[in-house]
């Protein structure tokens, strides 16, 4: 066999080889797709909650679309804050405030609900944001959270309301329904379109502790604080007074002390704002 005969056999078998190749090629992408087509997906892709269902502390019942949105609207959720719900069924607080920019951890109970809640956030396209745990909602960290978006009932919150009254002041807590006993909403709102039922949103602003005495310039304040609502006495040369009008929201503070209000801001043992009404400039207080 001379050169290019040898030549001419070794692209034809190339020739066949590269042919054969290509037909195994699309045997196998042929295969393959008709055994995706026959192969049901997991049952877990199928999951389809059901409300009413049980859960652990309180059964699935999702919150209304549109009250998911306002509830964030209300609590005023930006791409700053860290959103977290106890009890996050299927996900859908998570995943709006994800949607809205902001980092969102939802915390529920029924694994089920937890790979369904990573499904819809990977099809929203906001994984890198919301994410979900498998864990009881009483164990949870709520301590970094700046808002917390819940629908549960008033039991649940009230076993939660030790830990909401140490997060940080200012943080947010926007519920569905059913209130924290105790403790006035600083905001109500009841949505009479796009929603039925469980459509009244309710928000807390966790107040600064401030019970206890301080002392002022001229004289010595001792609060009384039941949430944002205050009480006390104001004492000076003697003489004591009640305090009139005196309220938190978050780390502001407000009161009355005869015919004069005081507003200001509370850091740790310090407080520090302005007067108005029968005195006006700058005060000062320490623990
Ligand atoms: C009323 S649904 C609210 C779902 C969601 N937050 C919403 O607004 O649509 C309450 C959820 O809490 C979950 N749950 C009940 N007890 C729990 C517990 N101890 N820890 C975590 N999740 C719990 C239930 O499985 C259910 O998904």
């Amino acid at each position: 066999m001379d050169s290019s005969s040898r030549f001419t056999d070794r692209r034809s078998v190339d020739a066949r080889a590269a042919r054969a190749a290509r037909w195994m090629l699309a045997l196998g992408v042929t295969l393959l797709s008709s055994a995706c087509a026959q192969v049901p997906p997991a049952a877990e892709e199928t999951y389809k909650p059901t409300p009413g269902q049980v859960g652990k502390d309180v059964v699935w019942v999702p919150s209304p679309p549109a009250v998911v949105e306002r509830m964030l609207d209300i609590a005023k959720v930006t791409r700053d804050d860290f959103v977290m719900d106890l009890g996050s069924g299927d996900g859908r607080n998570i995943i709006a405030a994800g949607r809205r920019g902001a980092r969102a951890v939802g915390v529920e109970f029924n694994p089920d609900l937890v790979g369904l809640s990573n499904r819809n956030a990977a099809r929203q396209g906001v994984a890198d944001r919301a994410s979900f745990v498998q864990g009881d909602m009483f164990a949870a960290d709520i301590s970094q959270a700046s808002v917390l978006a819940l629908f549960l009932l008033t039991d649940n919150l009230r076993r939660l309301t030790p830990k909401f009254i140490d997060m940080k002041p200012g943080s947010r807590i926007v519920v569905n329904y059913f209130g924290i006993d105790g403790w006035q909403p600083d905001y109500e709102e009841e949505m009479k379109s796009d929603c039925e039922p469980w459509c009244v949103i309710k928000l807390y602003i966790v107040p600064a502790r401030v019970a206890g005495k301080w002392r002022l310039a001229e004289g010595e304040l001792e609060l009384e604080q039941r949430f944002q609502v205050l009480f006390g006495t104001y004492t000076a040369n003697g003489k004591k007074a009640d305090i009139t009008n005196a309220r938190m929201e978050g780390d502001r503070i407000r009161f009355g002390i005869g015919g004069v209000q005081y507003t200001g801001r509370v850091q740790g043992s310090r407080m520090e704002g302005e007067r108005s009404g029968g005195a006006t400039g700058a005060w000062t207080a320490q623990r």
